[in-house]
């Protein structure tokens, strides 16, 4: 039994959390997984989730009972309207089915499996992803049997949008295509259309009638607020756009271990929701029965709690804008010190956790290699890595790698 079991590759982005764990080099740095830190390497736990731990820790009427198959009602009300906004249509209209999932990655699952079994699906079942995306996007929909193809996103040339060879791909796909959608802070790139260019998307996506899939796991990263990041989703919901958003709390709440997170189907009318709700809750049923309940009552406080929100807020902005500060300096080093040949506005141009710095993967290798620095091969980097203890080292030994 199990001979024939091939060996998987470890996982790109976890095995790099693995390899810095097993490093005893001093000037290790880890800037693989998209993971927030504070400005001494270490994981932050947000002050308002520490505040909303004790409120549930002294809470005499919680205990450890099932949440509903479509988890907290609280918790999913509260979240569909922080992404759609106060005066989202579909939320007054009763068209949005919220179900709360194992954060990013079970929405992205859930909403896959959904359409794979439910999407009126003129022939072969196809994703379209952006071209480069979070590699485990291309996972999830093999997994339901939808076959992932690539739209073009990133033009190494510029170091920022295709934003033309988008346009084709969405004009050139068979009518009622499914387009995943980063909704801010793109992962891996940092690439984000403007607002003019989401608009044209928008129409894009309209004249051919295809389905928007949002994946909504950054939303306060890219600007350091909750209803600018949410403006591409809230446009697209306004203008009529066929879709689903997937959304986590991993980031912006810092609860990466709490698998906090929702998916949101928007439907042309309340009966549809009603029936979409039925199904959802069947396969959720089959596959982890109803969600955790710990992660969705933290959250649940917060976005419920006026007085809460506005400290989350100001937290978020902390982590946004810290991060932002790193992306000057790390310019200012490079361009301005060392003079690394290159342009290298991209660092201050690009948003969100992420950076796509332009290496490639020999210089991406040896920056592992050589210099203790993790990073993935694409030559991503988690900007949350860096801060002011270790920033010259990265910007010295990126320095070097690129030198040759
Ligand atoms: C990342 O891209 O680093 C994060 O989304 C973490 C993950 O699950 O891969």
């Amino acid at each position: 039994t199990w001979n024939q079991v091939p060996l998987a590759p470890p996982d790109s982005i976890f095995k790099l959390t693995a390899a810095f764990k097993a490093d005893t080099y001093p000037q290790k740095i880890n800037l693989g997984v998209g993971a927030y830190r504070d400005n001494d390497s270490k994981p932050w736990i947000l002050p308002v989730v520490k505040k909303a731990t004790e409120i549930l820790l002294h809470d005499p009427a919680l205990d450890h009972e099932y949440l509903p198959i479509t988890g907290l009602p609280d918790f999913t009300s509260a979240a569909a309207k922080l992404i759609l906004g106060p005066d989202s249509n579909a939320l007054k209209t009763n068209r949005v089915t919220s179900v709360q999932t194992i954060s990013g990655t079970g929405a992205n699952h859930l909403g896959a499996l959904f359409l794979s079994r439910f999407y009126g699906w003129n022939g072969e079942k196809r994703i379209y992803l952006s071209d480069p995306t979070w590699a485990n996007h291309h996972a999830i929909f093999k997994n339901v049997g939808i076959d992932p193809v690539s739209y073009p996103y990133y033009d190494p040339k510029t170091v920022g949008l295709d934003f033309n060879g988008f346009i084709s791909a969405l004009q050139s796909a068979p009518t009622r295509s499914v387009f995943l959608l980063h909704a801010c802070a793109h992962n891996p790139t940092g690439v984000d259309p403007t607002t003019e260019q989401w608009d044209k998307i928008a129409e894009a996506i309209l004249e051919k009638g295809h389905y928007a899939f949002f994946d909504c796991a950054y939303q306060g990263f890219a600007s350091g607020d909750l209803d600018r990041d949410a403006s591409a989703v809230r446009y697209f919901e306004q203008k009529g756009v066929p879709m689903l958003i997937c959304q986590s709390f991993a980031k912006n709440a810092g609860l990466y271990g709490e698998r906090v997170g929702a998916l949101h189907v928007i439907a042309p009318a309340k009966e549809t929701s009603d029936r979409v709700k039925s199904q959802l809750s069947v396969l959720q049923r089959s596959e982890i029965s109803n969600p955790p309940s710990h992660g969705a009552r933290l959250v649940s406080l917060i976005l419920n709690d006026a007085g809460l929100f506005e400290e989350w807020k100001r937290d978020i902005a902390t982590m946004a804008h810290r991060i932002i500060a790193m992306r000057k300096e790390l310019f200012t080093i490079l361009t301005e010190e060392l003079k690394t040949p290159g342009n290298w506005d991209h660092i201050v141009n690009q948003i969100g956790m992420f950076s796509y710095t332009g290496l490639n993967t020999d210089q991406s290798k040896a920056l592992v290699e050589k210099a203790h620095i993790y990073l993935t091969n694409n030559g991503r980097i988690s900007m949350a890595g860096l801060n002011t203890h270790n920033l010259r080292y990265f910007a010295e030994s990126l320095d070097k790698v690129v030198r040759g």
